[in-house]
């Protein structure tokens, strides 16, 4: 995909003395005292940032934080303490600005940060007013927000229309580079793993899917549906039976291309859903009628990390397993580890696969590690995220 990229920008000088406005997805995780918990957003915002600031660029930053009601700012809603973060990850105070739409002074070689953008009135509808207000605050836009990729707001689309410049800043090129490595052009077979508690969710993700990839790996819930279309008695597990149809469907669209839907051969399964519930390994066509599948069983690991090791990329959203309970982390474990171990490239994204990714410490092994939770899904159901459209469309 064409688009513009921040960092030619700056090596060609255009940025120097100039305005940049950087649209960056600092929506971080916060506990009840308000202290960010989890901070990998900010510090990937933080190429960005320097970037403008070594091109001597006069720097203005924004992103939303949480769903704030528009027009009704509330303390909880501002970004003062990623502010704070932000300051000590780059070594220096970061000013927040309030209502900055009709106006920013910052000099080249300053960086502000603008407090939340959703809380402007007509954000969520990309409102175009708004959207040409902000657009004039700046000579060049850097869309940075892979997080916000696919939501077509007053910062993530409306300003890219009418900034003099629209371009992608490093982390968005990064993660548009890493996709593409991934999904337009892989190295085969492209494995994809794709895990959860519903099918419902992931439907589309599936079907998408199973139009590319060699081997489609399912897992947790979804992988109960799988097994029930595959006429296994699955028990009382999570499951959406009313999905049977589409599962069966995916798995004839998969074998139509040569390609296959691994079903797992044996589970972990208990008759509780709790971390000290005794664990029992059974044979997938042993399960009974009152017991709950929690994970994979330690055979369809093993065939599926070996089917790993040898791919030529992997894509990676979803925990086979509730890999929270010790005695159901099995399966997970092992899938987390072969891909650490493959060769392949790998490409990992979402909420619990980030966070399985942190338990078994496998963060430098993985090719490329998402931002986005919602953007990296619905790019993998195959659509084009707003933010690549119009960054597109202006480099046209
Ligand atoms: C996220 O946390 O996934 C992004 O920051 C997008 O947030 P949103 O779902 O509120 O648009």
């Amino acid at each position: 995909m064409q688009f513009i990229r921040f960092s030619d920008l700056c090596a060609q000088g255009q940025a120097t003395g100039r305005r940049v406005f950087i649209r960056a997805d600092l929506n971080v995780p916060q506990n009840d005292a308000g202290e960010i918990t989890e901070d990998t957003r900010i510090r990937a915002s933080v190429p960005a940032i320097r970037m403008a600031l070594d091109a001597g660029a006069a720097v203005m930053v924004t992103s939303h934080l949480g769903r704030p009601t528009e027009g009704e700012f509330k303390p909880e809603d501002s970004l003062a303490p990623v502010a704070k973060r932000l300051g000590e990850l780059l070594g220096r105070e970061v000013p927040l600005i309030a209502n900055w739409v009709d106006g920013v002074t910052v000099e080249p070689g300053q960086l502000v940060l603008l407090e939340n953008c959703r809380v402007n009135k007509g954000e969520k509808k990309n409102n175009e007013e708004l959207a040409r207000k902000m657009a004039a605050l700046c000579d060049i836009f850097v869309h940075d927000a892979f997080g916000t990729a696919h939501r077509a707001e007053g910062t993530t689309y409306g300003i890219a229309q009418f900034a003099p410049v629209a371009c992608a800043g490093p982390l968005l090129a990064a993660e548009m580079d890493a996709i593409a490595k991934a999904l337009a052009n892989p190295k085969r077979p492209l494995i994809a793993i794709v895990a959860g508690s519903k099918v419902s969710t992931k439907l589309t993700i599936l079907q998408s899917l199973a139009k590319n990839v060699d081997g489609l790996i399912v897992g947790g819930g979804i992988a109960n549906t799988f097994m029930l279309a595959a006429g296994l008695n699955i028990g009382k597990s999570l499951a959406e039976a009313d999905l049977v149809g589409e599962a069966k469907a995916v798995i004839e669209a998969m074998k139509a291309r040569g390609a296959a839907v691994p079903i797992p051969t044996d589970v972990v399964v208990a008759k509780t859903f709790a971390a000290d519930a005794p664990a029992t390994v059974k044979q997938a066509t042993e399960v009974a009628d009152d017991d709950l599948i929690l994970d994979i069983g330690p055979e369809t690991a093993a065939q599926l990390a070996a089917q790993l090791m040898v791919a030529g990329t992997i894509v990676w959203n979803g925990p086979v397993g509730v890999f929270e309970f010790a005695a159901f982390e099995g399966g997970t474990k092992a899938i987390a580890q072969a891909i650490a171990a493959s060769p392949a490239f790998s490409i990992a994204g979402g909420g619990d696969t980030l966070a399985a990714i942190a338990k078994y410490g496998i963060e430098q092994d993985v090719g490329y590690i998402s931002t986005g939770g919602g953007a990296f899904l619905e790019v993998l159901e195959g659509k084009t995220l707003p933010a690549f459209e119009i960054l597109a469309k202006r480099a046209a």
